[in-house]
């Protein structure tokens, strides 16, 4: 086995396998069936359509037939989550209630990156509570925030799901997060702070109303910031990539959708573009929703979404299928097993404009979802004018100019 296992305590592994049943850990993320001594699923590391990936409980063991991985317990954890050794184990201990020994990772470096990682993500969650207790604090220039999140029709129940905050000024995060001991690196790093002229910290997302985008691991990871004012530029500004924050493995709402999961299966899975998308189809009681923020898909993405279903439906604005890279990342959803399917958008609207119409008017589209192919005909058509009014029966008709 890998050298790690010698600088971790043996005992501490033998108890964290123990107390995680490779049977139980995997129905996580793949649907077992059992027959005989052996439990069956397809295999969540390639693409197919009957079962040939095996668990063996006695043994404590996986493999698959198809592709030939295989593996214990904290390795099938370290593929599936794309994470190091270390981080499978901190899943793992995290899952049994187990504290995993300090001191005992392998090479300095190892306890180096844990502790910042660690430090980045107190100062998130210490930023995303400034953000959210700025909002309801009766201060005057919340108002604008408010007012905001009103007229784009969010309730507080809603707001409060997403904890949503405000940013008031430039100043207001640094000087709360100075009385909390960070290390000005730190601060830095993260991304919640800017190092402005003459070496003052400034908020990142000074004035804004902000989103958290909070991982799988229900850590806030980032934020996004929307600026109050009509602009066509620069209306969101995300937090840079960070220790915590790589944009394109990450999709907003993928912790509200892991919570769903565990309620019920997930028959499919909405791809929208933006953040205000996912919250208003949130609320409207599409919960199976996520964003792709704004940029293409990628393969970590689709990878993420395979977890909690086999379908998506990419419910991008109108005028998506124009742009190469869209198309491609569709192309990358189905390479990664996804079944894709479109939904049309009336011109010039996106999934929040059509949802607040009501919630029919976005069933409606998503009725009419159409394979990649058909919708590549029905945007030419589109496009060109032809066979629209023949067409208009699979299309949102009420909604069609
Ligand atoms: P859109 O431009 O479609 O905005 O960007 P939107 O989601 O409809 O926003 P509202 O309704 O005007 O508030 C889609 C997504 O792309 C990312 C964001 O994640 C946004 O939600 N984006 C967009 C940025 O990161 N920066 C930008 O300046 C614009
Ligand atoms: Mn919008």
């Amino acid at each position: 086995m890998s050298s790690n296992y010698k600088s971790i305590d043996a005992r501490f592994m033998e108890e964290l396998k123990q107390k995680n049943d490779i049977v139980d850990v995997i129905s996580g993320y793949a649907s077992l069936d059992k027959k005989g001594n052996t439990h069956w699923a397809c295999c969540p590391f390639h693409h197919e359509r009957t079962p040939s990936f095996a668990v063996n409980q006695g043994e404590q063991f996986y493999h698959c037939f198809g592709c030939g991985v295989s593996g214990d317990v904290v390795k099938f954890v370290k593929e599936i989550e794309n994470t190091d050794f270390i981080g499978a184990v901190r899943i793992l201990a995290s899952r049994a209630k187990m504290e995993v020994p300090e001191n005992n990772f392998d090479s300095e470096k190892a306890q180096e990156d844990k502790k910042k990682r660690d430090a980045m993500a107190k100062i998130m969650l210490d930023s995303a509570r400034f953000y959210l207790s700025n909002l309801y604090s009766g201060d005057s220039r919340a108002e604008a925030h408010l007012q905001y999140i009103s007229n784009r029709k969010l309730s507080p129940s809603t707001v409060k799901k997403f904890g949503l905050g405000a940013s008031l000024d430039f100043f207001g995060l640094p000087d709360y997060l100075a009385g909390k001991g960070y290390f000005r690196q730190d601060l830095i790093d993260s991304g919640v702070l800017t190092e402005g002229k003459n070496g003052r910290l400034v908020d990142s997302q000074g004035g804004r109303l902000i989103f958290p985008i909070i991982n799988a691991l229900d850590e806030v990871v980032a934020f996004g910031g929307r600026l109050l004012e009509k602009a066509d530029f620069a209306k969101y500004k995300n937090t840079k990539e960070t220790m915590l924050f790589n944009k394109s493995k990450t999709l907003y709402n993928i912790n509200l959708l892991k919570k769903l999961k565990r309620k019920q299966a997930i028959q499919n899975v909405i791809i929208v573009e933006g953040y205000m998308d996912t919250i208003s189809l949130y609320q409207a009681g599409f919960e199976n929703v996520v964003a792709s923020m704004g940029t293409a898909l990628t393969k970590e993405q689709a990878r993420l979404v395979k977890r909690y279903s086999e379908n998506a439906l990419i419910s991008y604005d109108g005028d998506f299928a124009g742009q190469k890279n869209n198309l491609r990342g569709l192309e990358i959803l189905k390479d990664e097993g996804l079944n894709v399917r479109v939904v049309p958008m009336p011109e010039g609207l996106d999934p929040d404009d059509v949802v607040k119409q009501g919630k029919d008017a976005y069933q409606k589209c998503l009725d009419s979802a159409m394979p990649l192919v058909d919708y590549k005909i029905h945007s030419l058509e589109r496009k060109y004018d032809l066979k629209r009014r023949k067409k208009s029966e699979r299309s949102c008709p009420t909604l069609w100019a």
